[in-house]
């Protein structure tokens, strides 16, 4: 939900986890797997009239599910730790051929460099402040030169002032809301004008960000960051409809409370997961491997057709009255 603490991430290294650990095991998600066809669609089908469906791997008889995201490439930012959010998303899509390059904020290049290595194709690991513009710029230049090109992104960095999320949200401080909208929100939009230009050519792309419940209802504590995610969530839209035309799509998932490291940061928190535990339909919180096949799904062909979207990953608390 938020983050602890910025870093000056200088983007002096590109860093290659030590080879891949191709141990042999089998993709763990062949269900996803199955909606993943190989190839991005067309932008638009061949002949008029024509129903793209037909053309669908199934209707030609394709063995759709092996392929998954072989031979796409994926840029993922937000890894922290093993508990991020973003490190599930990156290994839902690694475990379906997806070749990843992965960025980490200052602080975490070791946990991060070390992650990478149980990758089953060798990761770029880069670092990315997102909230500079010459990180962003770097990760994407590197991104073309070591990839030519790419097919989607994941936008997992979130942060606020640890001060803003205790104070009466009255007292949110111009400095504090604007370093949560900066970081949480505007840097999807930077992203995403970085990745067009390498998604373009190759027919599309698929960008994918996440966001919170406390975009639209009040939560204890989540204050700012609210604030933020009801910014990114119509960024979501926004940038779906101006990119909607180069075939790239922008969607966000909205989790249910998860206990990662920036959850860590908000007073009360358990006291929210039990609160899910016991009125939201599933009668239960959400795993990060939960959300990280929702967005192998939302990431890949199977959802070719869906776009400014935020889909709710949240056990069904969402729909709950009281
Ligand atoms: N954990 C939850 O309950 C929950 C629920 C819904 C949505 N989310 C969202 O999921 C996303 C990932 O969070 P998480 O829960 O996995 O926690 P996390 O702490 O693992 O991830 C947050 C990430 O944001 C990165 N970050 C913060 N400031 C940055 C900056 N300036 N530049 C680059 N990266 C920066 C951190 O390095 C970290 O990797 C966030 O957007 C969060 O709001 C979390």
């Amino acid at each position: 939900m938020l983050e602890g603490r910025r870093g000056s991430a200088g983007l002096a290294t590109v860093r290659r986890a030590a080879g891949p650990t191709a141990t042999g095991k089998a993709p763990r998600r062949a269900i996803a797997a199955a909606t993943v066809p190989r190839r991005a669609s067309p932008a638009v089908p061949a002949r008029p009239g024509e129903n793209a469906a037909d053309d669908a791997p199934a209707a030609r008889g394709c063995d759709s599910h092996v392929t998954g995201f072989t031979g796409k490439h994926g840029l993922i930012v937000g890894v922290a730790n093993k508990r991020s959010i973003a490190w599930a998303i990156a290994q839902a899509t690694a475990s379906l051929g997806a070749r990843l390059a992965l960025t980490y904020q200052g602080r975490f290049e070791e946990h991060v460099t070390e992650l990478a290595q149980g990758l089953p194709a060798t990761p770029l690991v880069l670092p990315c402040d997102v909230s500079s513009d010459e990180d962003i710029a770097r990760v994407f230049a590197t991104v073309q030169q070591e990839f030519g090109g790419l097919d989607f992104v994941v936008h997992g960095a979130a942060f606020a002032p640890r001060e803003e999320l205790s104070a009466p949200f009255s007292q949110t401080t111009r400095d504090g809301f604007r370093l949560a909208l900066d970081i949480s929100a505007y840097s999807l939009i930077a992203l995403s004008r970085g990745a067009a230009p390498l998604m373009e050519p190759r027919g599309g792309g698929s960008i994918l960000t996440l966001s919170y419940l406390g975009s639209t209802r009040v939560f204890p504590n989540y204050n700012v960051m609210g604030v933020a995610k009801a910014a990114l969530e119509a960024t979501v839209r926004y940038l779906a409809a101006d990119l909607g035309p180069k075939n790239i799509r922008v969607n966000a998932i909205s989790a249910g409370p998860i206990k990662t490291l920036a959850a860590a940061g908000i007073s009360g928190f358990s006291g929210i997961l039990g609160v899910y535990r016991e009125r939201a339909p599933l009668r239960r919180t959400v795993e990060t491997s939960e959300v990280g096949d929702t967005a192998a799904f939302l990431l890949g062909d199977g959802a070719r057709a869906i776009t400014g979207e935020v889909v709710m990953v949240d056990g069904g608390y969402h729909i709950t009255g009281m």
